[in-house]
């Protein structure tokens, strides 16, 4: 029960600072023990030979196969926000003594002996590339890392556990040099603004003497064959800083070249500005005559049958089939779209920085909560408008379909962590304060949502459905639904594409994200695009007589989904370890399509539909 009221309480408090720009600053004085925390060890992307895999899931740092060191009376557990242990965080205290100041080159942590086995299971990691991932001061311990092409010194987060030498044989890192860049504030008053670790396999030849040699040494291998006796070591250094506290990040926050990225994305966005703008002006010159030829004719046989999308005036406005379904993913789609514009609103007004653990997590998670209002709304208001008559299907069905599928597959993924003894795998207060919430806020707000929805009156249609439903000519094949929402979700597809790469490396190998401004600036272009195709094509659509575009529309703003997921596909180069890495791999890209293509569909419905409500509110029907 303890543990609950830690877990609401830490996201209670993590849900309220969210607003403040990251976290208050902390000085200590000469000989102050700095407090050095150590994460969860997790995967990278990175292949030593070709036989190598990649995994995606982490591991707690006191796994015992890894037998690294804990401190006196065993390791503590941290508190952490909700959404920083959903995202995997695992924070532990350690037996490292830092104090300010006092430099140390040589001590002792403890002297693990691997078995066959464990060496097995440490070497395969090694391999992998896993990572360590350690907190001084807020800060991840990182490795310096010089760009060549701009010749400057970054710090890259976390730092591996072992590396593979040329002959391709795996040694252990055993000994961590720590060097801590300190800034001198007023007398006595100093505080942490760097943290960088040199990782080194010393084989100790005599423990009780230890030299900590770092150049004159043999590293140290696991034998698979016999049981290896591993002495720990690490060593300290304090070197002074100009960097004040508030820049401390800056290093962190290192793209490799700037320049291209942003080029390629001009780049892109000018051709499909350029492009967006040639094709709404066709749109609307089209659409202009359109209407003026509608409303001056006189009704003659032989203008009849070239008029278009007027013809199917009296279809256009009838309910589709499958009514309820279609208002739910609309309303499912309105509550992850506007939670994905609120945070990254957020994001982009440094609102979320990475020196707030988990917080970019919690508040998506707290904002989908909340947002199930918004989507009921949707949803009710859409399902009175097809002339539904079950609302109260409608009210239930909206806030659990989609985010009890989500629940069930995070419980279904949640046993594959579990079977590999990942640390990824959620504790079950958190699942409990999960639930809780969705209790707790969503429920009630979404049923208060639906209600108004449904109170409020229908949107005024201009046209009046006819009682017999016209006959649908053939269509060409290029405008059967899977094309075109395959030709449509190239162009939003494209717009973040470039962005994938960094969110799904920030997802999986736990690398910082936080170009906030680029991603707010695709997901914009990716929200226009989708509203302009789904329109394009739509009206095609309309002309060729097929008057059913409601699930058409829906369908061509989700189509980036298939692309994300093939994408995600690619990313992975297909060198995944293992079931549960395919297993949780597929899932996630899935899970991360689907939400992409509820919001984009859900954006291409409405757009289309205020299209529609517009084009045949302007013409004269007798
Ligand atoms: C600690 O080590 C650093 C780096 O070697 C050195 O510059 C500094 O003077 C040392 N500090 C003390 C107090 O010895």
């Amino acid at each position: 029960m303890k543990a609950h009221l830690v877990t609401l309480l830490s996201f209670l408090v993590a849900a309220q600072a969210f607003y403040l720009p990251g976290v208050a600053p902390t000085s200590y004085t000469k000989g102050q023990t700095i407090p050095l925390y150590v994460n969860r060890i997790t995967p990278s992307m990175r292949h030593t030979d070709a036989k190598s895999k990649t995994y995606v899931y982490s591991y707690d740092y006191y796994f015992p196969r890894f037998h690294f060191c804990a401190p006196e009376g065993g390791p503590q557990k941290q508190s952490e926000s909700l959404g920083s242990i959903m995202f995997g965080d695992r924070i532990f205290n350690s037996p490292f003594e830092i104090k300010m100041l006092e430099n140390k080159t040589c001590s002792k942590l403890c002297q693990p002996i691997y078995s066959t086995a464990d060496a097995v299971f440490v070497n395969r990691n090694i391999r992998a590339g896993f990572k360590h991932n350690w907190l001084v001061d807020g800060l991840p311990v990182a490795k310096a890392i010089i760009d060549t092409k701009t010749e400057t010194q970054f710090y890259g987060a976390g730092f591996e556990i072992g590396a593979v030498d040329n002959s391709n044989v795996a040694h252990l890192y055993n000994h961590y040099e720590l060097v801590i860049e300190y800034h001198e504030r007023g007398a006595d008053e100093f505080r942490v603004v760097g943290v960088t670790v040199n990782p080194y396999s010393i084989n100790h030849a005599d423990p009780s003497n230890m030299k900590c040699d770092t150049e004159k040494s043999t590293p140290i291998v696991l034998d698979q064959g016999k049981d290896t006796k591993v002495t720990f070591s690490y060593a300290v250094f304090f070197v002074p800083s100009d960097t004040v506290w508030a820049t401390r990040w800056d290093k962190y926050l290192h793209v490799y070249d700037p320049k291209i990225q942003w080029f390629s994305l001009i780049n892109f966005s000018i051709i499909v500005l350029f492009l967006s703008l040639i094709m709404s002006h066709i749109l609307v010159k089209t659409l202009k005559s359109d209407i003026q030829k509608y409303n001056e004719v006189n009704l003659d046989d032989e203008m009849m049958d070239e008029m278009g999308w007027k013809l199917v005036h009296g279809d256009v406005f009838r309910a589709p089939e499958n009514k309820m379904l279609l208002s739910v993913l609309v309303g499912s789609g309105v509550q992850i779209l506007l939670m994905s514009i609120t945070t990254a609103g957020f994001a982009l007004f440094g609102l979320l920085s990475p020196s707030n653990r988990g917080s970019l997590s919690t508040v998506m998670f707290i904002l989908y909560a909340v947002y199930g209002c918004f989507g009921s709304y949707v949803s009710a208001a859409l399902y009175k408008l097809f002339q539904g008559e079950d609302w109260k299907l409608n009210m239930i069905l909206t806030p659990t379909m989609i985010p009890g599928s989500l629940f069930a597959l995070f419980i279904f993924f949640n046993f594959f962590l579990i079977a590999v003894k990942s640390s990824g795998a959620v504790p079950i207060g958190t699942m409990f304060a999960i639930v809780l919430i969705w209790f707790v806020i969503s429920l009630p707000l979404s049923a208060a949502g639906s209600l108004l929805g449904y109170k409020r009156p229908s949107v005024t249609l201009p046209v009046k459905v006819n009682q017999i439903p016209r006959q649908i000519p053939t269509q060409p094949w290029y405008l059967k639904t899977p094309v075109l929402a395959l030709i449509a979700g190239i162009f939003p597809f494209g717009s973040i594409a470039i962005e994938m790469y960094f969110i799904y490396n920030s997802l999986w190998f736990n690398r910082i994200y936080y170009m906030f401004g680029f991603l707010f600036f695709c997901f914009s272009l990716m929200l226009v695009t989708t509203l302009l195709v789904s329109t394009l094509l739509i009206y095609y659509t309309l002309c060729n007589e097929n008057y059913k575009w409601q699930w058409k529309s829906f369908f061509i703003g989700g189509g980036i989904a298939a692309y994300i997921f093939v994408h995600a596909l690619f990313l992975s180069k297909f060198k995944l370890g293992g079931l549960t890495s395919v297993v949780l791999y597929l899932g996630y890209s899935f899970v991360i399509s689907v939400g992409v293509g509820l919001m984009c569909g859900a954006v291409g419905f409405l757009g289309v539909f205020f299209f529609v409500l517009n084009i045949y509110g302007q013409i004269k029907i007798d």
